[in-house]
């Protein structure tokens, strides 16, 4: 089969690699019909992540259709039409049992923190991800669902990841009735997280980002309102103007580690790695949220200790709420939101690659060349 292949930082190649076998009796084999990268694919491509090893395949957003199962396998059968949590989980675990699917305990040997994840670097475990023709689904019973037949191919493969993280992040804002909420990001995460805000109560929603392009699609797709952080001296006077000088009820941090917006932050952070990427973000939304506010964050950051305005979010009374998405725990409710068309995730999609292209399309997306805000990857049939 076709593979995207890691070969070091910024250096993608596909290559012929083994359809992978089925290794334990829980296990599936899907045939990718659709991909995605991911904003976190990101990080792994400049170098960012530790134990991302040459050979390893990325892609943890991919659909397809059931192409072997093991020998328990009682909820697929082969010809199914799935979607996979980019979530690798038990489903039977002491945290699994309570919903938090990314928190698994059973599928992650390498790190006691973060459970499992397709394409992710060893960190996660070490699966091989879905930018491939062929991947392999371990739990095969627990994590997969039936693609309803009325969902768009486009829309299945952005609820595997950036759309169901777009709503956790404003689950984990915990709006309130009218609140003013502020979106740090207008990737395809934070577009997300703002038209959720909306559905979760917002009276006002407001989302900065650099780049014009997705702010303009901030406003056509979420109705908030834009501020350009490289317009203003000091984004977060301009956020305090903004809301009475108190201050956002609610932020939602959809940046991650590698926030612009300050040299410092960022030489330190992405380049010298002196620390564990660019706070810039974080400090942002905990400099710009009212005192007893609330912060969902969703954007990704390494386990290294930031420059974090700690004491600050102390002092302010602040409630911090973040994970990484459990993202089947999502999934019912934001079927609904979707069939009744108040999430429109495929809105995003700006670009579509041939798998043989990927490296391009990883160029393309980590240099926001041509407007890119999301790009699926096409893995044609084996
Ligand atoms: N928690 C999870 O489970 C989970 C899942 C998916 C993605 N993520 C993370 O969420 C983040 C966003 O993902 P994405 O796919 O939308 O990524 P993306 O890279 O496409 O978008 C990030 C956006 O943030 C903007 N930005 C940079 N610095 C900023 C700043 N200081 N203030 C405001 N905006 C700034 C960039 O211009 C860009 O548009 C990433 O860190 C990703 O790793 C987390
Ligand atoms: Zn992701
Ligand atoms: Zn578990």
């Amino acid at each position: 089969m076709r593979a995207m292949v890691y070969r070091g930082p910024y250096k993608i190649r596909v290559e012929e690699k083994d359809i992978p076998a089925i290794e334990h009796p829980n296990d599936a084999i899907i045939r990718v019909t659709l991909a995605a990268i991911c904003g976190s694919d990101l990080h792994l491509y400049h170098g960012l992540m530790p134990d991302t090893r040459i050979g390893h395949t990325f892609g943890h957003e991919f659909i397809g259709v059931v192409h072997e199962v093991g020998s328990s396998v009682q909820n697929l059968s082969v010809g199914d039409r799935v979607m996979v949590p980019f979530n690798i989980f038990c489903g039977s675990c002491w945290y699994c049992a309570r919903g938090l699917y990314s928190n698994c305990h059973n599928v992650n040997a390498n790190a006691t923190a973060v459970g499992g994840i397709y394409g992710y670097s060893h960190t996660t475990g070490g699966y091989d991800g879905g930018q491939s023709q062929f991947v392999r689904v371990p739990f095969a019973d627990v994590g997969p669902v039936p693609r309803p037949d009325w969902m768009h191919d486009e829309d299945a493969v952005l609820l595997t990841d950036a759309a169901a993280t777009g709503y956790f992040g404003a689950q984990l804002g915990d709006i309130a009735e009218g609140d003013t909420v502020v979106v740090l990001g207008a990737g395809p995460v934070g577009l997300i997280a703002a038209q959720s805000s909306w559905l979760m109560g917002a009276g006002r929603v407001i989302v900065i980002d650099q780049l014009e392009e997705r702010l303009a699609k901030a406003r056509s797709m979420a109705y908030a309102e834009t501020f350009n952080f490289t317009e203003y001296d000091d984004i977060v006077v301009e956020m305090k103007k903004q809301t009475d000088y108190l201050g956002a009820d609610v932020v939602i941090e959809a940046v991650g580690a590698e926030a612009d917006g300050s040299f410092l932050q960022h030489v330190t952070g992405t380049k010298l790695k002196l620390q564990g990427g660019s706070p810039i973000a974080l400090n942002w939304a905990i400099d710009s949220v009212r005192k007893g506010g609330t912060i969902g964050v969703v954007g990704a950051y390494g386990p290294v200790p930031n420059a974090v305005k700690f004491g600050d979010a102390l002092n302010k009374g602040l409630t911090l709420n973040m994970n990484q998405t459990p993202v089947k725990r999502q999934w019912p409710r934001m079927f609904e939101h979707v069939r009744n068309g108040h999430l429109t995730p495929r809105e995003m999609v700006t670009h579509r690659f041939e798998l043989e292209d990927i490296a391009e399309a990883y160029h393309v997306f980590s240099a926001k060349l041509d407007g890119c805000i999301k790009p699926l990857v096409l893995p044609s049939a084996a």
